[in-house]
């Protein structure tokens, strides 16, 4: 609330306005307010609708995670103090466990991608346990891959006496794809798949299969129409899906800074401005296109007085495709994630 606040604020004064333009001036604050609601009344699960954490909301909850090898690849953990379940988080394509973490002295290598990490920030203040998992390769396979992560995660859970807790999983974008098929080898009492649709047309689903939430950014029509099939598919078998849908949203001024660690206003607001002038967002504040098709790193270049901390760029990219909500990581629908974990730990 305290952003759209901001936002209102920010209206020219309408003291100096003559007639004509203090109408014209209410008829747009008419059209924006309208705007506004009829947006968050289409669809109540739109990021926009939000309020946007900030990087550091979570005090109470601090970073302390151990790093181990396992089978080849690294395993990333955190158990809170009373852990209630157990949360494994799957990556998507070129990620890996080390994104979920905050860079510290027991994580020298870590990442901690902005909406990765809240994800766990998330998940360790609801007193879930994480435990994050490389792929062996550049995404998840759905072989022998399976087998060795049920085969870790069982592990680990032996390992640390978790056993008995229940079992979630969330898996993004080629993460979403392998836990679906996971699902078949491991008993989660629910998953989420983020931006991915599932195997579902490659696997026979019982009735045992696990409720199942897709997060999803319909701007993706493919995968939102895949997805719409397989609730459906899910539903008939008797298995509870339900989807959430991720907006699109604008940028701000200090929207970088709020959710980049270790970024300040200063440089936030001068990308946004960067932004505004090569047109890359339009008069909204909007993407026009995915971060990714976006080229602000060679604009920014060109910019002398503007210098980008190089362990930024990743950050800085994931917020602005999120922005876009075509195919993102997203943490802005952990309420909701959490909830439909929440209500189905058995
Ligand atoms: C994974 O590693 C453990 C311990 O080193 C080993 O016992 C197990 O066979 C391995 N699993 C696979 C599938 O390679
Ligand atoms: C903001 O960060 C930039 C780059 O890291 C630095 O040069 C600048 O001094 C900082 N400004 C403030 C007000 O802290």
């Amino acid at each position: 609330m305290a952003k759209r606040g901001a936002k209102l604020k920010a209206w020219p004064g309408l003291q100096n306005c003559r007639v004509p333009v203090v109408v014209t001036c209410l008829v747009v604050i008419l059209v924006f307010l309208i705007l506004l609601f009829c947006n968050n009344g289409k669809s109540p699960d739109s990021s926009f609708g939000y309020p946007i954490k900030k990087w550091n909301s979570f005090e109470s909850v601090q970073f302390n995670p151990t790093t181990e090898l396992r089978n080849g690849t690294d395993v990333i953990w955190q158990i809170p103090s009373l852990p209630k379940a157990v949360l494994f988080v799957a990556h998507g394509c070129d990620g890996r466990a080390a994104n979920f973490w905050d860079r510290s002295s027991s994580c020298p290598n870590c990442i901690g991608l902005p909406e990765e990490r809240l994800l766990v920030l998330h998940a360790l203040a609801r007193k879930f346990a994480v435990i994050t998992i490389s792929s062996a390769g550049r995404c998840w396979t759905f072989g022998e891959e399976r087998l060795i992560v049920k085969n870790i995660i069982q592990w680990w859970a032996q390992t640390h006496n978790l056993e008995s807790l229940p079992l979630v999983a969330l898996g993004a974008s080629s993460g979403g794809y392998f836990v679906s098929a996971l699902a078949t080898n491991l008993r989660f009492s629910s998953i989420t798949l983020m931006i991915a649709a599932g195997k579902f047309d490659q696997m026979d689903i019982t009735v045992n299969y696990p409720p199942t939430l897709f997060v999803h950014m319909p701007k993706d029509s493919y995968r939102q129409q895949k997805i719409s099939e397989f609730i459906e598919v899910l539903k008939n078998k008797g298995i509870d899906a339900a989807e959430v849908e991720c907006m699109e949203f604008p940028l701000s001024p200090s929207f970088l800074a709020d959710r980049i660690p270790g970024m300040n206003q200063t440089v936030s607001a001068k990308l946004f401005e960067l932004f505004q002038v090569k047109s890359f967002v339009d008069g909204n504040g909007y993407m026009k296109k995915d971060g990714r098709a976006t080229r602000w790193k060679e604009a920014l270049r060109e910019r002398k007085n503007l210098v980008l901390d190089k362990s930024m760029v990743q950050h800085v990219q994931e917020e602005l495709n999120l922005a876009f909500a075509y195919h993102e990581m997203t943490s802005l629908q952990s309420e909701q994630i959490f909830k439909w974990f929440e209500s189905h730990l058995n």
